[in-house]
């Protein structure tokens, strides 16, 4: 079955439509993304996210028709994010969906967000995979999903496929268990609120990414996080507290943390634009403060998947893109034998491709939206 699904997402600050054609061919991916409207404040602001996706919609899933080269009416059925994330942004997509699916006629696919964050991995890999022969990851996995908006671990298993599917990619349904979480801040929200405290700019994830390369991690030591009970727990608003403490107890920071403050103001934006900037005692903090998001992150995922005998490891999200998470996962997963997965950039990040492909085994097993069913800011996956 070739159905080219119009995928919708919308559940926080990026307006997304794609075009996937079988679960596996990207058609198109367009994302426009809200970062020059919240930068300002340093984080995204609910009501202003779901006045831009108003204005976003209509000419995003326009131009991902085009560059799909399809009318709507080659578009087979319509997957759209129905949560969780920000209600005022998801009803948005999700009403768009619900009322372009009635008129075209064609089934609407109801579709999880932080299960469109696991299917990014399934459809990067089986892109490579096709391209170069890479394996597809082997279930049980384990799958950290660590965004703006979520740090969050799943099991990932088998789950229940229909007969007439074939059980294997992408028509396959998998099954969800809840690990961890974090407690408090999601360890991009951390990178963000870093950035807007040391005037880097929003999002601060990217710039920060690099920045740190220039700095050396061992300069400022951070108690490791500790989460009582589960283990496999999260939490990283006590990083972000140390990082404030480390700035106030050193006045100097404040003089350049004003420059930055003036160069942002002025639409500086890149890392190579702030470098020159940022005094050594900055790029040691935010080198110290990366390597200890990044080294809990990776070690309570690899002991996660120990301890569930996962057979392979999934890294989704924003957050997903940072080259230091890769590096350390790719180097602490290969040391215990253990395969690691992580999408392409642009499909770490939301988009709209991993919600069209999370949505086609929801379709081929007859998954649809039922009557009166809406948009949900709290949707569990598990
Ligand atoms: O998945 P995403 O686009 O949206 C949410 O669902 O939140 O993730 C955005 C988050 C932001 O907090 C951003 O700072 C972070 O991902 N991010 C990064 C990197 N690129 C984006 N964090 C660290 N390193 C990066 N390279
Ligand atoms: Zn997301």
């Amino acid at each position: 079955m070739t159905v080219s699904i119009l995928g919708i997402e919308s559940s926080c600050d990026e307006t997304a439509a794609a075009v996937v054609r079988g679960g596996r061919e990207i058609l198109s991916s367009v994302v426009a993304s809200q970062d020059d409207v919240h930068r300002k404040y340093g984080g995204v602001v609910p009501e202003l996210a779901s006045r831009e996706h108003l204005r976003r919609i209509v000419p995003v899933v326009r131009e991902a028709l085009e560059r799909a080269g399809l009318d709507f009416t080659g578009v087979g059925a319509v997957g759209v994010t129905r949560g969780p994330g920000l209600i005022g942004s998801l009803l948005v997509g999700y009403t768009y969906g619900k009322t372009l699916a009635s008129a075209l006629e064609k089934p609407l696919v109801p579709v999880n967000h932080l299960e469109g964050h696991v299917h990014a991995v399934f459809l990067e890999a089986q892109q490579a995979g096709a391209a170069a022969q890479r394996p597809l990851p082997e279930l049980p996995s384990v799958c950290l999903i660590v965004s703006g908006g979520h740090t969050v671990l799943y099991s990932v298993q088998p789950g229940e496929n229909p007969p007439a599917a074939k059980p294997e990619y992408p028509a396959f349904r998998c099954r969800y268990g809840r690990i961890g979480a974090t407690r408090d801040d999601a360890a991009g929200e951390a990178y963000d609120k870093v950035a807007k405290l040391l005037a880097l700019g929003y999002p601060g994830g990217p710039v920060i990414d690099q920045l740190a390369r220039h700095g050396n991690a061992g300069a400022v030591a951070f108690t490791a996080p500790r989460t009582r009970g589960n283990p496999f727990d999260f939490s990283f608003s006590g990083i972000k507290t140390a990082v404030l403490r480390h700035i106030r107890s050193n006045p100097a920071f404040e003089k350049e943390i004003a420059a930055r403050g003036e160069a942002l103001r002025a639409g500086a934006r890149k890392a190579a634009d702030l470098l020159p900037l940022c005094s050594r005692a900055t790029l040691d903090l935010v080198a110290s403060f990366q390597r200890a998001v990044v080294e809990d992150l990776v070690a309570r995922t690899l002991a996660a998947a120990e301890e569930r005998a996962a057979r392979s490891v999934l890294v989704s999200g924003g957050v997903a893109a940072n080259s230091e998470l890769r590096a350390t996962f790719e180097r602490d997963a290969a040391a215990r034998a253990m395969p690691v997965f992580f999408p392409s950039r642009p499909l770490s990040t939301d988009n709209a491709a991993m919600i069209a492909a999370a949505a086609y085994p929801k379709l081929l097993a007859g998954e649809t939206a039922r009557n009166g069913e809406d948009a949900q800011a709290n949707l569990p996956l598990a």
